[in-house]
């Protein structure tokens, strides 16, 4: 029997195969193990004698059956050692780092070169009323100059999506009058526009504001000159256009040289050798009196410009559609 149950033993060959093999020769219903349950009808004089035997024959197959489970194990974990191997001489994969969206990178740099030139950042609602976005700036009710900006109304009326920053001057002057002014205030606008690679329904703009006593137009231009030489480099050429808008009085565009072609003439300036970075001018009286200035007594400039429009100056980027379209590729390159 002993040397059967070991013999088979020798052939068990995986962890399945010997907990069968200990069934067959350990287990209750064993032949060996019927021994012992049967020792009590043998004859006295040969039972210590068939009892030891097969107490021999118990621990020798016991101790086969340990080693041989010790061996199959290790040679188990040396088998998946071996195929789940590692290369630790491989290079590591660079896990993928997130990163800021190029809008907010530039946001992030107008606000900072704005803060040096003691600016505060001031902010206001995307949800606006009629009164604030328009008739307060000085446009009434079938003003033409509300063409200017495709407007999303609201189903409430005289609620609408802010057309732009604007209306936010209105905000902080009657939060602050009478005390001066000098805050930015950034934030996300909206117009009913057809998308195009240069117009979007949803962009960027910085407003500027300034209001005291004795701000002229040069603090203007020296303000947003300063602004343009810090964003676009010290070599940077600025000009001012006549423009107008119906809340400020003068107003003005504000192109900088392009820097592809140098002047001359490309592609991107259409040939003008000038790109457009924002709209400003002298705070309108009516726009003070409506803040709560004294137009008698204070003065004020006002600029707006698109952070979306500027980033693709700043980085050559053709389409605005980019912005939104997220992109990876686009995305990654910032
Ligand atoms: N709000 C104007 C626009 O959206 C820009 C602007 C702001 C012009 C402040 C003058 C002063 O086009």
């Amino acid at each position: 029997l002993q040397a059967k149950a070991l013999e088979d033993l020798r052939n068990v060959a995986d962890e399945v195969a010997l907990q069968a093999w200990r069934v067959a020769y350990l287990g209750r219903n064993a032949p060996l193990m019927q021994i012992f349950s049967r020792l009590g009808q043998l004859p006295k004089d040969v039972r210590p004698q068939v009892g030891q035997r097969a107490n021999q024959v118990k621990q020798a197959l016991e101790a086969a059956f340990e080693e041989r489970q010790a061996a199959l194990r290790a040679e188990a974990l040396r088998r998946a050692l071996e195929s789940e191997r590692l290369d630790v001489t491989l290079p590591g994969r660079r896990p993928e780092l997130g990163g800021l969206h190029p809008t907010t990178r530039t946001l992030r740099r107008i606000v900072h070169i704005f803060a040096e030139m003691g600016f505060q950042v001031y902010r206001s609602r995307e949800v606006e009323s009629d009164a604030y976005n328009f008739e307060l700036l000085n446009m009434p009710a079938h003003h033409p100059a509300r063409d200017l900006w495709d407007t999303f109304y609201t189903t409430t009326p005289g609620v609408l999506l802010r057309t732009h920053t604007s209306p936010g001057q209105i905000h902080v002057m009657r939060e602050r009058a009478p005390e001066p002014i000098r805050v930015i205030l950034p934030g996300m606008c909206y117009r009913y526009e057809q998308i195009s690679a240069r117009s979007e329904i949803q962009f960027n703009q910085v407003e500027v504001l300034a209001v005291g006593h004795n701000i002229t137009f040069s603090d203007l231009k020296g303000t947003l000159n300063t602004f343009a030489r810090r964003l676009f480099g010290e070599q940077a050429r600025t000009r001012l256009r006549p423009s107008y808008f119906p809340f400020t009085e003068p107003s003005a565009e504000m192109d900088v040289e392009c820097f592809v072609c140098g002047g001359k003439g490309c592609t991107v300036c259409k040939g003008s050798g000038w790109l457009e970075i924002l709209g400003c001018g002298m705070v309108h009286p009516t726009v003070l009196r409506n803040g709560g200035y004294d137009p008698e007594e204070f003065s004020g400039f006002a600029a707006g410009m698109g952070v979306e429009r500027i980033t693709m100056l700043l980085h050559r980027i053709e389409d605005i559609r980019y912005f939104w379209a997220n992109d990876v590729r686009f995305l990654s390159q910032f």
